[in-house]
């Protein structure tokens, strides 16, 4: 049939069901910068626009790099000495993998990929965490399989209920993901909680990926590696990444590690051979991953120090404000906070997100773009700005909450 004025093609399917609230949100926003007003963004985990570099020692690498003329395709699973830096600091914190089960991927967003598409046909389930981070239901969108949610209770710090996790076991379920620190709640998992998703999986015989991409940035508890609870009997997949835990979210960086990869040895010839078809990772900054995993404390100290502060302002400035509470998030640069919708105009928190754009210019995420009923509501704050920029926009937020 020849070409005409009328739409040739229409999207295929799968991405009907492809959202990311987080980036989605921003078209509304986009539309009041045209005509003409400031809007104060804290809906994207982005620490570059809020003033944090990545460490300098990881520059200086990636300059080098550059001018040694490290400029061509690397190794599909990365570069010989990434991969053994990534292991050997693996094995230092307990997580049981080696180089040849180290794949570098364009951040840890592609390991999520690769791992999801490697095992899920049609149809397969992915039990995931509500809230969480919407790249995982994403990518299961795209795959035609199915997410089912496990609940995170606000009421119980966030955490997981066992039972709940098992009641929606089936003998489609391939996956559990485990995003520790948790993108949106903040939560941190204790080494009991890490067991119960332990012992699960390897009751159901099932994969765990699990996301630990702010494993640096934690305040008050201690991160332990999920892998380093596994035993020898559970397969794990760690996905971290150079974006959060060194603040370089521009370099696309990030990497898997398989722990008891004898337990998925024809999985893991599929990572490779997806990662084969995609070439590589970005060259350069795999690099700079050596002296990643060789920094003394002092750069996370200074950032640790930084965020712990503009955590504690918006905790106690959110929890002051009637209609408003939220949690003490313990990792990440992240906050749910509840509203009371019930004594609110709106039923639904995109709602509240929107009025509260459009009257005070102020960038939140809708809770529901992460997985919480909307009429919870529940909204997510980034708070990586300094407080002189959180204090000014919890300010505005109280003004809003009561002119409502
Ligand atoms: C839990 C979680 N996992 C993965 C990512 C993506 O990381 P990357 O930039 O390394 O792809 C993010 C980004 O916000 C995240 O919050």
């Amino acid at each position: 049939m020849p070409y005409s004025n009328s739409p040739v093609f229409t999207p295929a399917q799968r991405v009907q069901n492809y959202r990311y609230a987080i980036r989605n949100i921003v078209t509304h926003a986009r539309k009041l910068e045209e005509q003409g007003r400031t809007v104060t963004y804290l809906n994207i985990g982005d620490p570059i626009l809020y003033g944090f570099q990545p460490p300098e020692e990881l520059i200086e690498a990636n300059i080098q790099a550059l001018q040694l003329g490290h400029n061509g395709y690397s190794p599909s699973s990365g570069i010989t000495d990434a991969v053994l830096a990534i292991a050997e600091d693996a094995r230092k914190r307990g997580i049981p993998t080696s180089a040849e089960d180290t794949i570098i991927t364009f951040g840890a967003s592609e390991a999520a990929d690769l791992v999801c598409t490697s095992m899920l046909n049609p149809g397969d389930e992915v039990l995931c965490p509500a809230p969480g981070y919407p790249l995982y239901n994403a990518i299961i969108a795209k795959l035609n399989a199915r997410e089912v949610s496990y609940t995170l209770d606000p009421r119980h710090g966030w955490l997981p209920d066992p039972d709940d996790i098992e009641r929606k076991i089936t003998s489609k379920t391939k996956i559990l993901v485990v995003i520790n620190p948790n993108n949106p709640t903040g939560e941190v998992y204790s080494k009991e909680t890490l067991q119960q998703f332990i012992d699960i999986a390897r009751r159901h015989r099932l994969l765990i990926i699990t996301d630990e991409v702010y494993h640096k940035l934690v305040y008050d508890a201690t991160h332990i590696p999920l892998a380093s609870l596994a035993g020898d009997d559970v397969a794990v997949i760690t996905i971290d990444s150079l974006s959060k835990n060194y603040m370089a979210p521009g370099w696309r960086t990030g990497w898997m590690m398989i722990t008891n990869s004898r337990l998925v040895p024809d999985v893991r010839q599929a990572f490779i051979k997806l990662a084969d078809a995609r070439l590589c990772a970005p060259m350069t900054p795999q690099f700079s991953i050596r002296a990643a995993m060789q920094l003394d404390s002092t750069y996370h100290d200074t950032i640790v120090r930084r965020l712990r502060s503009q955590r504690d302002t918006t905790i106690s400035m959110l929890n002051s404000i009637d209609g408003i509470s939220c949690n003490q998030p313990e990792g990440a640069f992240y906050v749910m906070a509840q509203i009371q919708l019930a004594d609110t105009p709106f039923t639904t928190d995109e709602e509240f997100v929107l009025k509260l754009l459009e009257e005070q210019q102020i960038l939140f995420v809708h809770g529901s773009g992460f997985g919480t009923s909307a009429e919870d509501g529940f909204i997510r704050i980034v708070y990586l700005p300094g407080t002189d920029v959180l204090e000014d926009v919890y300010t505005r937020l109280a003004t809003f909450v009561k002119s409502l």
